[in-house]
């Protein structure tokens, strides 16, 4: 299994959400965080103004998913929360050593 953390601009959120739903996923989780890449947030707009101070508002996506979906997630969400713009957000991906249900106690892959 992989985990995949994505931070992308948050009015991209539903429809990277609805677009990974279709190829799949069926759970993530999404947190509101800020942060900033490369231009340390300096010449980022955000809503129509350069982001006065460093800290650029994104959000965080977190996906566990089997390795055969891992690769498709990373590309849909490059696709989908691609605008050409500084601060699209970035990818990375992790290895997952356990997951279970609670509910169930299934594990691993039948957990997700
Ligand atoms: N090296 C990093 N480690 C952890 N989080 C990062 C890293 N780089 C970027 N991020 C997160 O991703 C968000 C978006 O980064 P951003 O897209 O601005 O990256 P960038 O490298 O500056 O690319 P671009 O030149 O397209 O703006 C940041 O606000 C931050 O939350
Ligand atoms: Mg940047």
């Amino acid at each position: 299994m992989k985990l995949i953390i994505a931070a992308i601009k948050p009015f991209k959120l539903e429809e990277v959400r609805e677009a990974l739903t279709t190829i799949g996923v069926r759970g993530m989780m999404v947190t509101e965080i800020k942060g900033f890449g490369s231009q340390s947030g300096h010449t980022e707009i955000y809503r129509g103004a350069e982001y006065a101070v460093n800290f650029v508002p994104k959000v965080r996506l977190e996906i566990v998913v089997s390795d055969a979906l891992a690769e498709p997630v990373v590309e849909t969400i490059r696709t989908t929360a691609k605008t050409d713009k500084i601060g699209d957000g970035k990818i990375f991906v992790l290895d997952v050593e356990n997951a279970v249900r609670v509910r169930t106690g299934e594990i691993n892959d039948d957990a997700l």
